[in-house]
């Protein structure tokens, strides 16, 4: 059977942004996730902690984080943040996040176009941000991390990638004591029966479905196919960005994410509940369509926006 509800993990204004030629006026970013909060979104990434050279188009995160204060001290809405390093993880804390990513990769080519490291070095770097992160004595006052993996289907300079590669990666990052995992098919090659695999090789490795969330992009329109078979085993935490913008600088050939309008259409019409307001979400992704001067490539965006 299906899960009763999801989590939507929001991230059109992190990994959707990073992507965009246009750099975002801080004010229209922090408008954007106020929109995206009013939709119903209760979990929105809102930017990255790393180096600005790197992601130009994220490097006022300084400036974007104390705008969005009111969404997670009032409405209890989570704001998770990219952070790769301790330098990151300060910049982020100082700023009071309460929930920080780390970003592993599964093959060697991205782990170096990403974070210029191995994939081991950049567990190395991880290890002591995830343990910090942690580190509060009681539960309350931890940071919530979650372990993104890129690359975990395909990647642009090695092709097919292995499970047993990706596997050893997700326990690394549970290991280290993340305590959700997001598998990203970054260049969104994966077609169903390949998630179907990598989610059950991960059940016979020890980890439980509920740790695991999917960030597909729809890079070959295989994205809703891949969430309906996560879905199918059990996956309740669901990655999507806002009017499908997206995709990601340092991997060719990746497009945007799963558009969160095209998952919400899917959802409610398998009975699944969102608490998201559709109409509100897709004037939300009409106006970024519009800020940024091109149209968003979802189809629910455009379909429901010419009626
Ligand atoms: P590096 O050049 O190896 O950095 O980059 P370093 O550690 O050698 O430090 C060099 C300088 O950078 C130092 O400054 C540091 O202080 C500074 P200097 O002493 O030379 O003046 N620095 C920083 N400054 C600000 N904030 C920081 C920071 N760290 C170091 N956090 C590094 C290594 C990790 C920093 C770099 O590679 C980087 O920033 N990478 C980020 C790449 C990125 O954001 N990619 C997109 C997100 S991943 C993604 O989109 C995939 C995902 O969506 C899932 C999927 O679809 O697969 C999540
Ligand atoms: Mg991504």
């Amino acid at each position: 059977g299906l899960p009763p509800q999801v989590r939507i993990h929001e991230v059109g204004a992190r990994d959707g942004l990073q992507n965009e030629k246009a750099t975002v006026p801080t004010e229209v970013k922090a408008e954007f996730i106020h929109r995206l909060a009013d939709a119903g979104l209760t979990t929105i990434e809102a930017t990255s902690f790393v180096h600005p050279k790197w992601v130009p188009q994220l490097a006022d995160a300084e400036a974007l984080f104390p705008r969005l204060d009111d969404l997670t001290k009032s409405r209890g809405v989570h704001l998770p943040v990219l952070v790769p390093n301790a330098r990151g993880l300060d910049r982020a804390l100082a700023l009071g996040a309460r929930r920080v990513a780390v970003f592993a990769s599964a093959t060697e080519s991205f782990a170096k176009a990403n974070l210029n490291r191995t994939v081991d070095e950049a567990l190395a770097m991880f290890e002591p941000v995830v343990a910090r992160a942690k580190e509060a004595e009681s539960a309350h006052d931890q940071v919530h991390v979650r372990g993104y993996l890129s690359m975990c289907f395909g990647d642009p300079w090695e092709g097919a990638v292995p499970i047993a590669q990706v596997v050893r990666v997700c326990k690394a990052l549970l290991d280290m004591g993340c305590d959700e995992l997001s598998l990203g098919d970054t260049i969104g090659v994966a077609t169903p029966g390949h998630v179907l695999e990598l989610l059950a090789a991960l059940n016979e490795r020890g980890v439980p479905t509920d740790r695991v969330g999917v960030h597909f992009h729809d890079t070959y329109g295989q994205a809703l196919a891949n969430t309906l078979a996560a879905l199918q085993h059990g996956v309740t935490t669901l990655d999507a960005s806002a009017g499908g913008l997206g995709g990601c600088p340092f991997a060719k050939s990746a497009t945007g994410n799963l558009a969160t309008e095209d998952l919400v259409w899917m959802l409610h019409g398998l009975g699944i509940e969102t608490g998201v307001d559709l109409g509100r979400l897709t004037a939300t992704s009409a106006w970024m369509a519009d800020q940024l001067g091109r149209p968003s490539p979802s189809r629910t965006v455009r379909a429901l926006s010419h009626k």
